[in-house]
């Protein structure tokens, strides 16, 4: 599988297996996660083995079940830390789809008090990704047409086609899809599009599927 492939074949999986992950993945989502902190500044780091990161009753009523594997993203405080932390996490989420690995991003359902114990006092905790051997693959979100999302008239060159399909395959909390594409001067454009919670990470997760698929970068 490749990352164009893993962009389809990602959805969010919320129920694990007990199967470890194995070393050999292990070691390259280290060194994936190694790459990302060097080149965002973040402070992103994985936990395996550990279920006391989703031991909450909020995690049981998000239907969170067997989640012993995370990932935590966290970062120096500032203006563009959440978008950061969507973008470079979903860079791992992607790779670790292509490894078979499932993932959900988790804002709100997991254990924020145990969690927070890994993070280093000076840095601020955005958020967590669930990561493991699913028990299903996950089901397509639904999604509204291509056509509601772009802003700019006439015709898509395929290159922004490409980019805007795999935009809306990203996930976004509470599917709530806030954002609109366009192009000027040639160049890519996504906005967040209305209030809703953690739109500043779902700007960086959609930014991630678009840069991938169009081979553009988006300003
Ligand atoms: C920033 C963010 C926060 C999220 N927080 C939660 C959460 O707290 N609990 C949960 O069950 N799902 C959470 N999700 C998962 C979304 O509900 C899911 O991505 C969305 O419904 C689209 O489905 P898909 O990921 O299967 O494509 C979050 C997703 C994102 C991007």
């Amino acid at each position: 599988m490749d990352i164009l492939q893993a962009i389809q074949e990602r959805h969010s999986v919320r129920a694990y297996t007990e199967k470890k992950i194995e070393e050999e993945k292990r070691q390259k989502l280290e060194a994936l996660i190694r790459e990302c902190n060097e080149e965002s500044g973040l402070d992103i780091q994985i936990c395996y083995d550990d279920p006391d990161g989703f031991d909450s009753k909020m995690a049981h009523y998000g239907s969170f079940c067997n989640v012993n594997n995370y990932i935590i993203l966290a970062g120096n405080p500032s203006d563009t830390l959440q978008e950061a932390c969507g973008y470079y996490g979903e860079r791992i989420v992607l790779e670790a789809q292509v490894m078979g690995l499932n993932t959900c991003w988790v804002a709100l359902t997991f254990n924020k008090k145990n969690v927070k114990k890994m993070v280093p006092n000076n840095k601020k905790m955005v958020l967590v990704i669930a990561i493991g051997y699913g028990e299903t693959k996950g089901v397509p979100h639904k999604s509204k047409a291509l056509e509601s999302f772009i802003v700019t008239k006439g015709e898509m060159p395929d290159w922004f086609r490409k980019g805007a399909e795999a935009a809306l395959l990203a996930p976004t909390a509470i599917n709530q899809q806030k954002f609109k594409m366009g192009i000027r001067d040639g160049k890519p454009i996504i906005r967040i599009a209305g209030k809703g919670p953690y739109t500043k990470i779902d700007f960086g997760i959609v930014k991630y599927h678009f840069e991938t698929a169009s081979g553009h970068k988006v300003y």
